[in-house]
């Protein structure tokens, strides 16, 4: 049994490799994210690398709950790596055997892990092993090569090792983004496991979301690039549901979207790293608006923290709108 809420009215945040660092996890859980899932974090470069590969891991107490996702498909490093994370206080661990990218499927790691069952399913084995029942899930695909379904098989194993949790996104390995995703193969899942399934996959608005739980019949979803260009699909989202506590959720305001990012980043750290990467991220929130040509250059052209604000509180008094 899961220890965390999974449900329609607890949508997650998905881990987003480059982008579901602390700030923009607390931005979206003050719209309404009930779970926030870490980056992907290489188990391997935790047990190497130490210094980037722990940055990935910065929380603080109101980032809760989290769920640390990992990556890399040997199990003796999760037995060597893990327990030390649990020393720290992480206590919630996703498996990564969905990520297409090269990087990843070198370390036999990602959706890599779907030709190769037994691994998956021992890699897994040993998170539950380390973190405890309850606390480990695994985020797949449908299977690896276009057409080959081995999605039912790896869950129905996940169950019975003590998986919590299967998170679907209900693409092929090979297919990356291409076309689109299979809703009707998460209804698949469902019907055949008894743990909860969570649902991603072009969950890109909040009626979205409310469709894909209504035609599967899943136990919660995850928005992904959704939330990337608007962290307010969450209190949309629980607004359609009917939820009364997200009436005093901020709505979708471009300048103060904006700002509340840029604060939060110099808060958690005030780096001149995390300032190029907030610089370059930015400009995502007015992705299809008139005048982002426009927005993007004045963000790119910003020396300096204040700057940057200033920029943002700008935008804020321009009436904008998506094309
Ligand atoms: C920029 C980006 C980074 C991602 N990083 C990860 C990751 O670190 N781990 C993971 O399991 N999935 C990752 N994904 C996949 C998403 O979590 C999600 O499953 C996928 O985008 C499908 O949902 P969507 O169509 O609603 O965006 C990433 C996707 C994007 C676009």
């Amino acid at each position: 049994m899961s220890l965390l809420p999974i449900s329609p009215d607890s949508p997650w945040l998905a881990p987003l490799a480059g982008y579901s660092d602390l700030p923009f996890r607390m931005l979206c859980r003050r719209r309404g994210c009930a779970t926030a899932c870490t980056e992907m974090v290489s188990i391997k470069g935790l047990k190497y690398d130490g210094k980037g590969t722990k940055a990935l891991l910065a929380t603080c107490d109101e980032d809760n709950p989290l769920v640390v996702q990992l990556f890399g498909g040997e199990p003796q490093d999760y037995f060597l790596t893990m327990p030390q994370l649990v020393d720290e206080g992480y206590s919630f661990f996703d498996l990564n055997a969905g990520c297409p990218v090269k990087k990843v499927l070198k370390t036999g790691g990602g959706s890599a892990l779907h030709l190769d069952p037994d691994r998956l399913v021992a890699t897994a084995q040993a998170m539950v092993a380390v973190a405890g029942e309850g606390r480990v899930g695994v985020k797949i695909r449908l299977g690896f090569m276009n057409g080959e379904d081995n999605f039912l098989e790896i869950a129905k194993r996940l169950e019975d090792i003590g998986a919590a949790w299967i998170t679907m996104h209900p693409r092929y390995g090979k297919q990356m983004f291409s076309g689109t995703a299979d809703w009707s193969k998460l209804a698949e899942l469902k019907r055949n496991i008894s743990i909860p399934v969570i649902g991603s996959g072009d969950l890109f608005t909040a009626e979205a979301a409310i469709e894909c739980i209504r035609q599967t019949g899943i136990d919660g979803i995850m928005f992904a690039r959704g939330a990337l260009y608007d962290p307010a699909i969450f209190s949309r989202y629980l607004k359609l549901l009917g939820n009364p506590s997200c009436v005093d959720l901020p709505p979708f305001d471009l300048g103060k979207t904006m700002e509340e990012h840029i604060l939060m980043t110099r808060e958690f750290d005030g780096s001149n790293r995390s300032f190029r990467k907030i610089r370059s991220i930015l400009p995502r929130y007015a992705k299809g608006m008139d005048g982002i040509r426009a927005i993007r250059s004045e963000l790119t052209a910003c020396q300096n923290w204040d700057e940057l604000l200033d920029k943002a509180r700008n935008v804020s008094k321009l009436t904008m709108n998506r094309c």
